[in-house]
């Protein structure tokens, strides 16, 4: 192992030309500038989520059409991301949105995309105060950012009601997406139309129009643990009360 992510030009994005008088960009050099972007972008798969795969429980046991979704994504992920194609998660709570979407941006980090995690609180938050103690264009730096970077998971879309001002921020993020075609990635509890009442039908229909519904189902898994411990045979609790 090379510890290098491209062992051409050792992660400097530059190839000297064979003469050894000049320098080439490096096949990767356009992935590596996207990478280095993104950094200031929050691209951290929370520690419950980190190394999923397709091979393990949860996604292992999830229904098969959903997952066979994710996993055509992401072999295709070059493709996907260059058609600025997006996935679109929707269920009730505890189904495997999350960890679906998760995985995916796990795979587009590993093949040194750019990539940006938000939950929609998060993401609101951070544009409000990117916006209040804006001093040298952090504010409109961010936008530029989110609009540019390869691929952008918004999580638990509609989490909250929130401001026209700060909907409207959210609506210029993924209308630049959309007419540049670049992905996202969206997690949500809301039926479409509730949606459109949480963040504008307009933002909506654009998210309608580049993501692939995935729709998923079932009880939550995080009650059912808790269900099943409590069928299991256990003992009664012992009497700890002073005799
Ligand atoms: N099909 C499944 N089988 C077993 N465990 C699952 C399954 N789907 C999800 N889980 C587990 O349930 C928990 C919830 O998953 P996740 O956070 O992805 O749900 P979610 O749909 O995003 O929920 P929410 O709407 O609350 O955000 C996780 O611990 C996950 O590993
Ligand atoms: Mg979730």
């Amino acid at each position: 192992m090379s510890g290098y992510a491209c062992r051409d030009c050792e992660d400097s994005g530059w190839l000297d030309t064979p003469d050894g008088n000049a320098v080439v960009a490096c096949h990767c050099r356009e992935q590596l500038l996207a990478s280095r972007r993104s950094r200031s972008l929050s691209a951290v798969i929370p520690r419950r989520y980190r190394g999923a795969s397709f091979d393990r429980p949860p996604i292992s046991s999830m229904p098969s059409a959903q997952v066979d979704l994710v996993k055509s994504y992401v072999r295709q992920l070059d493709e996907r991301l260059a058609e600025g194609r997006g996935l679109w998660f929707f269920g009730g709570v505890g189904t495997g949105k999350t960890t679906l979407a998760m995985l995916v941006s796990q795979a587009a980090i590993d093949a040194r995309r750019g990539v940006a995690i938000y939950s929609l609180p998060r993401l609101l938050a951070e544009i409000r105060s990117t916006f209040e103690d804006d001093a040298e264009g952090g504010y409109v730096d961010l936008l530029d950012r989110l609009a540019e970077i390869d691929l952008l998971q918004i999580d638990d879309l509609g989490a909250e009601k929130t401001s026209a001002w700060v909907l409207e921020q959210l609506y210029s993020i993924v209308n630049a997406r959309y007419e540049a075609q670049r992905s996202i990635i969206v997690t949500t509890n809301l039926e479409r139309d509730e949606l459109a009442v949480q963040i504008g039908e307009r933002t909506v229909s654009r998210l309608e129009e580049m993501c692939e519904l995935c729709p998923l189902f079932g009880e939550d898994k995080r009650r059912f643990e808790a269900v099943d411990m409590r069928d299991k045979d256990q003992p009664p609790a012992p009497d700890l009360r002073l005799a």
